[in-house]
């Protein structure tokens, strides 16, 4: 909830802007420590939800570690404090540059989709006389149910090894000097809402546990990827952290020595940011009512690229109940926050808060139409 207090602090602060609600992050994260700490999974946070320098600081100050896909998160998270040591690399076309820096900077493991990119690491590797831990990105088959964008386990994604070909992998790792095999690898998906998707992926994991150790082949860390989808619906609501680590516990069999691994990203940023913005004209169309606010695609693209909702809120009127598109500046249909939207009366001025937008808004924005990025506004600084 947006407090009088704060809403005063963003009448004089150029809009739009991202509100960062430190405290639900910092519940946020207190509530997956305690899980990880209570199961013994290690949490690596998936920067690309969320790279923001002040956000990142906090969430390694609760020792989680970090996934990157690409050279420019790796240092952003070891900047931010990560350790090297808890930072893993994935990504279907990792580039020499970023490998070989990865490589120094002596990551955790990088997370590989394919034969020729295990050559190519372990080529880099040998020429820095290193050997480079690794664990293979299987694609499990599995439908995730969300939008077909953010679905990447299933057949003839681009993503991961199939299962045909994991012996021949095996056959290629093992004639490879400077690369380790240390576990496998998954992520089928994100916005991921029926628990019985990740159900379906324990079962599979076990299966292909069996599989390995059939194969003589020992495995280390399981890593489970990232997915857990947040209710956007309701911005106040936590994401089911508990049912969800006790879900994993339940349905993974882990061996001896072996850790599991989770990369969350949207669940752990989603809920506290929101996108703040100024309403700028009310238009009439012929059968609809325009508010045209400064915001637009190029602040937070979710909408126009996965059609996805985002509750919208006018911060500033109580008036009677209206029915408005709320659109951005942007020369694109697809910049349109929502159609038909319930609002109290909206005028020019009238402050709008686009909600549970923490996760993939700032980190998406771009610079189309040569407009601003948007700036960032921390909760503990008003
Ligand atoms: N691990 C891997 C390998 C991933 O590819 C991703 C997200 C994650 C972890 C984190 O997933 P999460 O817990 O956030 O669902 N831009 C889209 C989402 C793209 C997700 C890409 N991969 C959106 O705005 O919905």
């Amino acid at each position: 909830m947006i407090s009088d207090n704060i809403l005063g602090k963003f009448r004089e602060i150029e809009t739009p802007f991202y509100y960062y609600d430190l405290d639900i992050l910092r519940s946020t994260l207190e509530i997956v420590s305690k899980e990880s700490l209570h199961s013994g999974y290690k949490v690596h946070y998936a920067l690309k939800a969320n790279s923001n320098p002040g956000i990142l600081k906090i969430i390694s100050s609760y020792g989680l570690g970090a996934d990157c896909v690409s050279y420019n998160e790796i240092s952003a998270a070891l900047e931010a404090g990560f350790s090297p040591s808890g930072i893993v690399f994935a990504g279907v076309g990792k580039t020499d540059k970023d490998i070989e820096a990865a490589l120094k900077t002596e990551i955790a493991c990088f997370n590989c989709e394919s034969i020729p990119e295990i050559e190519v690491i372990s080529g880099l590797a040998s020429k820095l006389n290193k050997t480079a831990p690794i664990a293979l990105r299987i694609n499990p088959y599995i439908e995730a149910h969300t939008h077909k964008y953010i679905t990447t386990g299933i057949e003839e994604s681009k993503f991961g090894i199939n299962t045909w070909e994991i012996e021949e992998v095996l056959r290629r790792i093992a004639a490879l000097k400077n690369v380790k095999l240390t576990g496998i690898h998954f992520h089928i998906g994100s916005q991921i809402s029926r628990m019985s998707v990740f159900k379906s992926l324990c079962a599979r994991i076990n299966e292909l546990q069996e599989w390995f150790a059939a194969h003589n082949t020992d495995l280390t860390s399981i890593n489970v990827g990232g997915g857990l989808g947040i209710d956007y619906e309701n911005p106040e609501k936590n994401p089911p952290f508990e049912e969800y680590f006790s879900l994993l516990h339940e349905f993974i069999s882990l061996r001896p020595g072996q850790t599991l691994h989770l990369e969350p990203g949207r669940s752990i940023i989603g809920q506290c940011g929101s996108l703040i913005s100024r309403v700028l004209f009310i238009k009439n169309g012929s059968n609809t009512l325009f508010a045209i606010i400064d915001a637009g695609m190029t602040d937070l693209i979710r909408p126009a690229l996965y059609q996805a909702h985002h509750k919208i809120e006018n911060l500033t009127s109580k008036g009677h109940i209206y029915r408005y598109d709320v659109v951005g500046p942007v020369c694109e249909t697809s910049d349109t926050f929502g159609k038909y939207i319930e609002l109290p009366e909206t005028r020019r001025g009238d402050i709008i808060a686009i909600r549970s937008a923490g996760a993939y808004g700032e980190a998406m924005a771009s610079r189309y139409n040569m407009r601003d990025l948007p700036s960032s506004v921390f909760s503990d600084d008003l």
